[in-house]
């Protein structure tokens, strides 16, 4: 099956109104402003580099990007919400050793039966339309680009993990939501292997692509932001993987449905532990929170994969 995503076009966006702080600040929000290629002003400068060697660029760029839209004084609050973050966060994440792995869903390759075991999860997998892997391969693309996402939380202030193995109930969620999500890609992506159903090198340069464009869900450094933001993208992905794992069933594949479906449970785990935050902070900070929903409202919500390119 040939792959062709449909590449989401990138455009530089002007600066909203709602794209300022929710509430007024002590400083103003920084702007980052990423020079083109194409600005004259640089254009004799990047043809003297380009003539040396051309250098590496993504193949989306976001070109107007707002930074530190929280005011400095209310990262008080995510540190005085240290406590409640280990108490309410932390129990949402599972012990490793209860955790199901990939390997639970696929043929054991250490097993004698392991060619009968891919053999049949190949048969199952050619009685699922092409239109199926074509989505099921969009979830497994956006699942493999979790280092942008870890990167995304980590850039939020007040919540980041400072030193990749700090401490603080934040920066404990982060590593370990980021090392439950891991297994979401492995598993989709070696099951995609097996079934021999899709283009694997075309997939793997496309993962490539995206992780090196990141993306831009506009969350301004702001924890208000980027929690709002990862509430919705949680539940957007439990809907997405509980609908492949219906359909799968409705294919008569079980094992791919059990497989779908256990990525659903996780995500709508994440998601009810990214809503129990901003719940908390409309307790704390009905008005920031508030403002902070509009503005992500107005914004939308861009989802992980936005910067996709095929
Ligand atoms: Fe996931
Ligand atoms: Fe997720």
């Amino acid at each position: 099956m040939a792959l062709k995503l449909n590449p989401l076009a990138c455009q530089p966006y002007k600066l909203p109104s709602s794209a300022r702080p929710p509430v007024s600040s002590s400083r103003s929000p920084k702007f980052l402003c990423l020079a083109s290629s194409s600005s004259p002003a640089l254009s004799s400068g990047v043809k003297e580099v380009e003539s040396l060697k051309k250098p590496f660029t993504p193949p989306k760029e976001v070109h107007v990007q707002v930074l530190h839209s929280m005011p400095p004084q209310k990262i008080e609050i995510f540190e005085s919400m240290e406590d409640w973050a280990e108490q309410n966060l932390l129990p949402h994440l599972k012990d490793v050793e209860k955790s199901w792995q990939p390997q639970d869903f696929l043929p054991d390759p250490a097993s004698d039966g392991f060619e009968d075991q891919v053999k049949e999860l190949r048969e199952r997998a050619r009685e699922l339309p092409d239109d199926y892997f074509v989505v099921l391969v969009g979830d497994m693309i956006t699942e493999e680009a979790l280092p942008t996402y870890q990167t995304m939380l980590n850039t939020l202030d007040g919540v980041r993990d400072e030193t990749g193995a700090s401490p603080t109930s934040w920066a404990v969620w982060t590593r370990a939501w980021t090392a439950e999500e891991n297994r979401h890609g492995d598993l989709l992506n070696k099951y995609l292997y097996l079934s021999g159903r899709v283009d694997m090198r075309q997939i793997e340069k496309t993962i490539q692509y995206l992780i090196g464009s990141g993306m831009d869900p506009r969350t301004e450094n702001n924890p208000y932001l980027g929690f709002i933001y990862t509430s919705f993208q949680e539940r957007a992905t439990f809907i997405s993987h509980g609908n492949t794992a219906r359909q799968a069933k409705e294919h008569g594949d079980l094992k791919l449905a059990q497989i779908c479906g256990t990525i659903a449970a996780d995500e709508k785990r994440h998601e009810t532990a990214y809503t129990k935050i901003v719940e908390k902070l409309l307790e704390i900070d009905p008005d920031g929170t508030v403002v902070a929903f509009a503005d992500m409202m107005r914004k939308k919500i861009s989802m992980p994969a936005h910067l996709m390119s095929a």
